[in-house]
């Protein structure tokens, strides 16, 4: 791979996914496109970043895109937020929903579904009979191949291990092939809805919703690129919605005006004439 192959790939990376791969990463690179460059019977990473470069359909972009994303992700990690989502947050949209109004929770950068389920089991540790009433998650990543998995909701017994004992029990089934994995039974899936989206693309979201989860994906983009993504994301909270992000992460830009810190990595949007 030499330089210019690196800094090809680094600026479609940046332009594409808002990924900025640092000159320290090059080894990182090589070794997660050398097996895409060799399936493909490919001579060299100059082949390979002309046929991204000219890739009329996106197929190895997204490949590409793929294989460089960290997809790391675990049930139920950083467990402050989750229990800040069922102690501060879901008491009053529960009352919220049992009263017939909608409840919209976003898990943005979703990779394999952990994080979306985990909000879905707290959901559900709180209200079990959700199902019954308007309240959805929405789930999204770049990344097809995790979204599927997400909405395969199938995990082994390693990945299981943060959900206590009980809700397993409740939400999951055993896949019986002696392998240990669970599925999430269809009342767990059914709250969720997995879909493509790019966050630094165009977002087909209408409506706000009252809590965000945006963890560990900002710490892979620019500066400029994190500021443009909270000053967009903010406006999709509904007035004292909740935003919570990485432990390594920080909002920064005008959005921080529109929030206050409600906790570690916990923002609430400000009420409406509500003072700094
Ligand atoms: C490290 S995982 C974080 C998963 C989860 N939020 C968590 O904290 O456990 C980062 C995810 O961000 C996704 N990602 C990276 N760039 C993205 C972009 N531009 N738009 C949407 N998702 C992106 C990756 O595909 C990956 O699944």
């Amino acid at each position: 791979m030499t330089s210019h192959d690196l800094a090809v790939i680094t600026r479609i990376m940046q332009k594409e996914a808002g990924i900025s791969l640092s000159g320290a990463k090059a080894n990182l690179v090589y070794s997660r496109l050398a097996k895409r460059v060799r399936k493909l019977g490919l001579r060299s990473f100059g082949e390979y970043c002309s046929l991204v470069e000219n890739d009329a359909g996106g197929q190895e972009l997204g490949e590409m895109i793929a294989a460089l994303t960290t997809n790391v992700t675990r049930f139920f990690r950083e467990p402050h937020h989750f229990e800040h989502l069922r102690e501060r947050v879901l008491p009053g949209l529960v009352a919220q929903a049992r009263a017939g109004g909608r409840v919209r929770l976003w898990s943005s950068a979703c990779s394999s579904g952990q994080e979306a389920y985990s909000m879905a089991l707290t959901v559900l540790s709180v209200m079990p009979d959700a199902n019954r009433y308007d309240v959805k998650i929405l789930a999204t990543d770049i990344d097809p191949n995790v979204l599927a998995a997400g909405a395969e909701g199938i995990y082994d017994a390693a990945a299981l291990e943060p959900i206590s004992v009980s809700l397993r029990k409740t939400w999951f089934l055993p896949i019986n092939d002696g392998s240990g994995r669970m599925r999430a039974n269809d009342d767990l899936r059914s709250l969720i809805s997995f879909r493509k989206l790019n966050l630094i693309g165009s977002w087909p979201i209408q409506r706000k919703f009252q809590a965000i989860f945006c963890r560990n994906v900002v710490i892979y983009f620019d500066g400029d690129t994190q500021e443009a993504l909270w000053s967009r994301m903010t406006p999709l909270l509904e007035d004292n919605g909740a935003l919570y992000i990485g432990h390594s992460e920080r909002v920064s830009g005008p959005a921080e005006a529109l929030l206050v810190n409600d906790g570690i990595t916990t923002y609430r949007k400000r009420r409406s004439g509500e003072l700094e």
